[in-house]
């Protein structure tokens, strides 16, 4: 049994893979999350196939009981968090005049209320391992475009401005206690989520998704004493309307 475990949710491609693909290298058990099972079972095989201990949950972060399962599944397999990406999000874009409420909802609670329910659920074991070695993470996946508000994306960069400062709260809140709270806020990562805009801004210009993976790495090796709340990855000069 791995010595350390991890959760990600949104794991079945890009930024969350990558994660995963550094937390299995650095040890750790995984339980990985998506929509669909298929595409997820499939994303994780090269994983399981090099030996890590990997569970997986198709789960929408949207519904609280699914959303729930993932931990429950998770704590049955591995009995301890030591780790956890709140990664999933959606970006819909759509002019302010014509925000459709369901996707006004839709945003709402796959890139904020399901962190938000996520860090609840996942703290009893978090607690216990920051208890036991000060290492504790929760890794909220923001954006650039919750740090400065970008035209057609509102929502989206509203949600991800409130995923920045519930993580400044978090890491107020639960610093103390050995549980380090870091929110990242990439510019474009060429992942299936910028698709829309590869027409303007070509795929090899982007941030790798091993950047973000990188990211991760670097605060699992930090010292328990050195929190980082934030890390803003940009594509070098440019402040870029990336979701
Ligand atoms: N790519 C970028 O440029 C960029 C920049 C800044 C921040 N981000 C953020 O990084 C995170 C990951 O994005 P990505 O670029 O890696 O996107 P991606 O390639 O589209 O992957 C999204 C992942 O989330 C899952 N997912 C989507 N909706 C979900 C739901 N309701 N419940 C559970 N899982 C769900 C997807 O699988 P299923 O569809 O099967 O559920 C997939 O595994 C997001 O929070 C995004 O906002 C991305």
């Amino acid at each position: 049994m791995a010595e350390r475990a991890a959760l990600i949710t949104g794991a079945s491609g890009g930024i969350g893979l990558a994660i995963a693909e550094v937390l299995a290298g650095e040890g750790y058990g995984l339980t990985l999350s998506a929509r669909r099972p298929e595409k997820l079972e499939d994303a994780v095989a090269h994983l399981r196939e090099a030996g890590h201990e990997v569970e997986t949950v198709a789960a929408n972060v949207s519904d609280e009981a699914e959303l729930k399962s993932i931990f429950t599944a998770h704590e049955a397999r591995f009995g301890r968090l030591d780790v956890l990406v709140n990664n999933a999000g959606v970006g819909i874009g759509a002019p302010l005049a014509e925000i459709e409420t369901k996707f006004l909802d839709m945003q709402l609670a796959v890139n904020l209320r399901s962190i938000i329910l996520g860090t609840r659920e996942g703290m009893p074991m978090l607690r216990k391992a920051g208890e036991e070695h000060r290492k504790a993470l929760i890794l909220n996946m923001a954006s650039i475009a919750g740090k400065s508000g970008q035209p057609w994306l509102s929502i989206y960069g509203a949600t991800k401005a409130a995923v920045l400062n519930f993580s400044v709260a978090t890491e107020r809140e639960v610093g103390k206690e050995g549980i380090a709270c870091t929110a990242f806020a990439p510019a474009f990562v060429d992942t299936a989520m910028t698709d829309f805009v590869k027409g303007a801004v070509p795929a090899e210009e982007m941030i790798r998704p091993s950047d973000i993976g990188e990211g991760v790495r670097y605060l699992l090796k930090l010292s328990p004493n050195c929190h980082i709340p934030e890390i803003v990855f940009t594509r070098g000069g440019e402040s870029d309307g990336a979701p």
